[in-house]
């Protein structure tokens, strides 16, 4: 065991929705820590809770009892402003449908977060290192609708990476894709988790994809369980 103190940390996490008059337990008292680096992935049934989780996790969402620590911070107190602040520094996102800007170029999509983050450092030397890692840096000037679905994805996880957050949080990242495509991409994810030191979390409904990481889950009905691998 690690004597490091976890990156993120769940304890005893409950979220509710509400849909009209009934009450959705989407979280059910969620208590599990990674550390630095690691691999995760979230397995469970569509409306088991891995999106809550995940949107918890990333601050997009709070949580309604229960504490969420990232990198020591408590999420539960932080306001609008830190949040922000918190998910642009610290965190990068990869979606089911990669949801880059479609008016914005290859290289403009992955310079995005830098933007947003007003970085003083040599930021298009980055992009364009980031653009070759995922081997797409003859295709900087096209739009996204020019590319295919496994490019795309390519370039949402250079987006991810420009800013070299703590951790990333993937949602379907494959579910999108067909299967070598998919596999191609978890190994880069796998790859880049290495490389760069970043943690990756990542969900999925899909069996075989869940085998990747060295940490499994599973959330179903709200609860989370380590899965045996
Ligand atoms: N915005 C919402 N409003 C109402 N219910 C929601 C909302 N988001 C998720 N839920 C419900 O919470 C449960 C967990 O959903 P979700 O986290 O999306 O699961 P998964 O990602 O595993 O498919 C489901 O029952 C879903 O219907
Ligand atoms: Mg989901």
């Amino acid at each position: 065991m690690s004597s490091e103190p976890p990156i993120i940390c769940f304890k005893d996490v409950y979220k509710y929705y509400h849909a009209g008059n009934e009450k959705v337990t989407a979280l059910s008292g969620v208590s599990l820590e990674f550390q630095q680096g690691d691999f995760v992935s979230i397995m469970g049934p569509s409306g088991g809770g891995k999106t809550t989780f995940l949107n918890c996790l990333g601050g997009l969402d709070l949580p309604d009892r229960g504490e969420i620590f990232l990198k020591n911070r408590l999420l539960n107190n932080m306001n609008d402003k830190e949040l922000t602040e918190l998910r642009r520094k610290e965190i990068g996102f990869i979606f089911q449908f990669f949801n880059l800007m479609p008016t914005l170029t290859i290289l403009e999509n992955v310079e995005l977060p830098l933007l947003i983050n007003h970085s003083a450092r040599n930021q298009s030397k980055q992009v364009q290192d980031l653009l070759d890692y995922v081997g797409l840096s003859h295709r900087s000037k096209s739009f996204p609708a020019e590319l295919s679905g496994g490019e795309m994805q390519r370039v949402a996880i250079a987006r991810a990476l420009v800013h070299r957050p703590a951790i990333v949080l993937a949602d379907e990242p494959t579910g999108n894709l067909d299967s070598d495509n998919g596999i191609k991409i978890l190994e880069l994810m796998k790859k880049a988790s290495v490389d760069f030191g970043t943690t990756v979390v990542m969900a999925t409904h899909n069996l075989q994809i869940a085998d990747y990481g060295n940490r499994h889950f599973e959330i179903r009905d709200g609860k989370a369980t380590l899965r045996q691998s």
